[in-house]
């Protein structure tokens, strides 16, 4: 592949314009320090990554109670809007444009996390299978979570647009809202995490209000033209279950199209695993149902991706672990260079090790 790649075209998300068309998947690093405040280090890890036509932040908690996992960072205090617009400083200087994946894990948090050592909220009081993170770093077993209040949810709604209000704040050219991976708005849409009786729960329309309230509001304070959604249909993680996701993601996207948004951001992730709805889910299937850009991921290397943007399949496709590994991932497919490989022991937690060091082509 060469410098005329369908990669490398420029393209245009709204009111984001991207040099090309490789976008760098949202990914969690537990690196943020004190009060979940980005580093200097992370300036130097996302300033790496800017020759990507845009970035995706890492899954950053709108609020306490959102963080499940350790040293995420947060959008909620003054100083972590200060840490983040380092960042987006530094991304912007080097030709970049990046926007920020707002989170709020729902019950895949432990109590430990908690503002006053409260249980986790959820759509409805049903744990998660297993152990999760607690902020020491150790695994604990799922706690069955809080269900929350009908009156509860316009205050979530509300740390939404703050969030998302703090990202622009932070200098970030848009938002992603997290509705994927089995997250606080992936359990309300899911039938398997969602046993509600009150208007965010039951039908279709009902399970899915809380995504489309979220997806209104945000856009009405920061304009969908810089706005983004995640999902992920056939992601089984996080406990999800669902025992009609082609219908709801149809459903999904077809609504959403009353929202000009930036782009839509579709992961396959799970499209392999066990009791993954993949076999029985035809992605594609929502492509024709979009009337906006959309940008696709999950295991894509460069044939594959070349493929689907010469399909008609995706206007743009984002790399996870390959940006992991390979900083000048844009270089690499101009040149036809390989790739790195990366190394897992490093993705999550640590220093510089496995995060700001990987090699890069050298230039000639
Ligand atoms: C270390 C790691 C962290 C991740 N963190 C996030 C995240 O914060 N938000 C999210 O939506 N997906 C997250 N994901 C999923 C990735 O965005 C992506 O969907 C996945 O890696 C598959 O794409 P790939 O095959 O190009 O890596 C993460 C994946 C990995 C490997």
């Amino acid at each position: 592949m060469s410098a005329d790649s369908n990669l490398l075209q420029p393209i245009v998300f709204g009111a984001i314009s991207l040099a090309n068309r490789v976008v760098m998947a949202p990914l969690t690093r537990c690196r943020a320090g004190a009060g979940n405040v980005p580093t200097d280090l992370m300036v130097e890890y996302y300033r790496q990554r800017a020759s990507t036509g845009l970035i995706i932040s890492e899954a950053t908690q709108i609020m306490p109670e959102g963080q499940g996992y350790p040293s995420t960072p947060g959008i909620h205090s003054a100083e972590q809007v200060a840490g983040w617009r380092k960042i987006t400083d530094a991304v912007h200087a080097a030709g970049g444009k990046m926007v920020l994946q707002l989170w709020h894990v729902g019950r895949v948090s432990h109590s430990e996390f908690q503002p006053n050592q409260a249980l986790p909220v959820a759509p409805s009081a049903i744990a998660i299978p297993g152990e999760g993170y607690t902020p020491s770093g150790m695994k604990k077993p799922y706690e069955t979570p809080r269900a929350l209040e009908t009156a509860e949810i316009p205050g979530i709604i509300a740390a939404y647009v703050q969030g998302a209000k703090n990202s622009i704040a932070a200098g970030f050219d848009g938002v992603e809202i997290h509705g994927a991976n089995g997250y606080l708005i992936d359990q309300f849409m899911r039938d398997g995490s969602n046993h509600r009786t009150d208007q965010y729960g039951g039908s279709l329309e009902n399970r899915t209000r809380l995504l489309m309230e979220v997806v209104e509001a945000v856009t009405a304070a920061v304009g969908a033209e810089r706005t983004g959604l995640r999902i992920s249909p056939v992601q089984p993680a996080n406990g999800m279950s669902d025992s009609n996701p082609q219908e709801t993601f149809t459903y999904v996207v077809e609504k959403l199209n009353a929202y000009p948004l930036a782009y839509l951001h579709i992961a396959g992730m799970g499209v392999d695993q066990p009791g993954a709805a993949g076999p029985t889910f035809d992605l594609n299937s929502l492509r024709p149902l979009w009337s906006g850009k959309l940008v696709v991921n999950y295991r894509y290397d460069l044939a594959k991706a070349e493929a689907a943007i010469a399909g008609g399949y995706a206007d743009a496709v984002a790399f996870g672990v390959p940006l992991i590994a390979n900083p000048d991932l844009v270089a690499r497919i101009a040149q036809d260079a390989p790739w790195n490989e990366a190394d897992s022991s490093s993705f999550y937690g640590g220093d510089e090790h496995g995060y700001t060091d990987y090699p890069v082509l050298s230039a000639h």
